[in-house]
């Protein structure tokens, strides 16, 4: 990765917070779109346990640090540590980027808009249709906001209640629009999947390395339905292989990570990266070697 260094006394540091972090491949597309552009920055993986995360974002001020991607589980926390809020951002409640502007941090969501794009890139259109929402994170919520006034009906699944209802809650007052909250239970599956068009996975479950885990069994799925699974690692989710033997759609994480790095790296240099060769270098990591 630091063969690109140009410079090591005016390197510019880009890092992504999150707590996992070893599934990440933003570092990869990153670095690889800096080196294509001749940009003397660079992007690094830190691991940060949530209670470290305030001491983060005081060495990024410290160390000059000129922006950040924040993933799983810190989007909701980092609101409270940054100067500055997009309004996007603070109506979803969730930050996925930060820019270091002369030592004031200041949050963006690119989520909401990667996701967008991505269905729309993938021709599934969302508008008038029945979305199930599994999770309530930093994730569900951007897509939550970015989905409910083009839907017909919006349902929030998620394993804690509270987090859960809240989201539910929250959409229903902003969008004058009900969304229902139910409990992550197989029998709500069973029961509401056959009305679904759009299921959304933003939890974790199936992320590398717990590959072989779905959050839905095979047997709640059905060929109607379209599955949209925001993990890319692996490219393939055992929830995506399910959905796939049932004759679903299915739309995996890559395009939604691209296109929200994209959002985020044109926002940090004013520069725009060359999506195939970042797709590319992703890609070219599951390769097996
Ligand atoms: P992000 O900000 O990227 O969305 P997050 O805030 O950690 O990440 O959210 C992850 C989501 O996955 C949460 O909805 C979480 O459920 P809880 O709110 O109950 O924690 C969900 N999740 C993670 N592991 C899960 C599991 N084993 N079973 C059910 N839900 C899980």
């Amino acid at each position: 990765m630091f063969d690109q260094l140009k410079n090591s006394t005016r390197t510019n540091i880009i890092c992504i917070f999150g707590h996992p972090i070893q599934h990440s491949m933003s570092p990869i597309m990153h670095n690889v779109a800096f080196k294509d552009l001749g940009l003397d920055y660079v992007y690094i993986a830190i691991d940060i346990a949530p209670n470290n995360l305030k001491q983060a974002f005081d060495v990024v001020r410290a160390l000059d640090i000129k922006g950040a991607n924040i993933t799983v589980p810190h989007k909701e926390t980092t609101l409270k540590y940054v100067d500055e809020i997009s309004p996007l951002a603070r109506r979803i409640g969730a930050i996925n980027t930060i820019k270091n502007e002369n030592g004031r941090l200041i949050g963006r969501n690119t989520d909401a808009s990667g996701a967008k794009k991505a269905l729309k890139e993938a021709n599934i259109n969302i508008n008038g249709k029945n979305i199930m929402i599994i999770g309530a994170g930093g994730a569900a919520r951007a897509l939550a906001h970015s989905f409910i006034e083009e839907v017909n009906n919006l349902v929030i699944i998620n394993r804690t209640s509270d987090r859960g209802k809240t989201l539910a809650t929250e959409l229903t007052k902003v969008y004058h629009k009900e969304v229902l909250y139910k409990k992550f239970d197989n029998k709500i599956f069973e029961e509401m999947l056959p009305s679904i068009d759009i299921l959304v996975n933003t939890t974790t479950i199936g992320m590398f390395p717990n590959i072989l885990l779905s959050p839905i069994p095979k047997n709640y799925l059905h060929e109607d339905l379209t599955v949209f699974d925001i993990i890319y690692n692996p490219l393939e989710t055992q929830l995506m292989k399910y959905a796939s033997e049932k004759g679903c759609r299915v739309l995996g994480g890559l395009d939604m990570l691209i296109y929200q790095g994209i959002s985020s790296f044109e926002w940090w240099t004013n520069k725009t990266p060359n999506i195939e060769l970042m797709k590319r270098s992703v890609l070219n990591e599951f390769v097996v070697k």
